[in-house]
């Protein structure tokens, strides 16, 4: 039984994802927050979309498909792309924050940047064929393309880690996925001895 027409259910649920984007706006806007203040919070909401946009895959192979799961998996697609739509804000802040062209490449080379700048980049093919007609015509291959995800991932929080130079947040954010993926390496492995024992 579904609660809620389909797209009513969309509708709230990006206006869900609008609501800490409006609000740095509004800050913007009001004059109550400067862009660089903006950076950490654009930053850290695209990390944490990413983070729930990877979880329900390894958490339905660990625990199976309950409700709750599928549920929180058939909005996996919109996670991600909010996640890049803020990873993109926090590009437009930068770009704001830095006013110049010349200054933005005067620091590309150092590693703090340029792994946020690959972390974007690998993120946009993946955003780009979220769509039902592009996991059709993909196939199999749409899957292989949303891997490039997990290198975004990985490349966010070294950009994290790099520009901070303080390991908790960054870990914080990755400490759920890496226990997700451990439970679900580990259920295979006693799935695949209770079927050898039992064989
Ligand atoms: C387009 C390329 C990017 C550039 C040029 C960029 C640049 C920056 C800068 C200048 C900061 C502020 C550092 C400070 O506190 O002074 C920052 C922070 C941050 N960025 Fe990026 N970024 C980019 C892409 C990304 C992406 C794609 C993500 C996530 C998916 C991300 C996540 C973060 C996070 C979490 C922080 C907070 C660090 C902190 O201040 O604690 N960035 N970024």
């Amino acid at each position: 039984m579904t609660l809620l027409p389909r797209a009513t259910a969309k509708a709230i649920l990006w206006l869900l994802l609008a609501v800490p984007a409006a609000l740095m706006l509004r800050g913007l806007v009001g004059g109550e927050a400067l862009p660089m203040d903006l950076l950490h919070p654009s930053g850290e909401t695209s990390v944490r979309l990413m983070v729930l946009a990877m979880l329900p895959g390894p958490l339905i192979d660990a625990f199976g498909p309950n409700r709750f799961l599928r549920g929180w998996l058939s909005i996996r697609r919109n996670l991600g792309v909010a996640a890049f739509a803020y990873a993109l804000l926090h590009l437009a802040i930068y770009v704001i924050d830095m006013r110049t062209i010349a200054a933005m490449l005067d620091e590309l080379g150092l590693p703090g940047i340029w792994t946020g700048w690959l972390a974007l980049f690998l993120m946009i093919l993946p955003a780009a064929v979220s769509f039902d007609r592009a996991m059709r015509w993909l196939g199999r291959g749409w899957k292989r393309i949303q891997r490039l995800v997990y290198a975004a991932f990985v490349l966010a929080l070294a950009h994290w880690l790099l520009l901070d130079w303080n390991w908790k947040p960054a870990a914080i954010h990755l400490l759920p996925l890496a226990m997700a993926w451990l439970l679900r390496a580990w259920r295979v492995s006693t799935k695949v001895t209770r079927e050898r024992t039992f064989a």
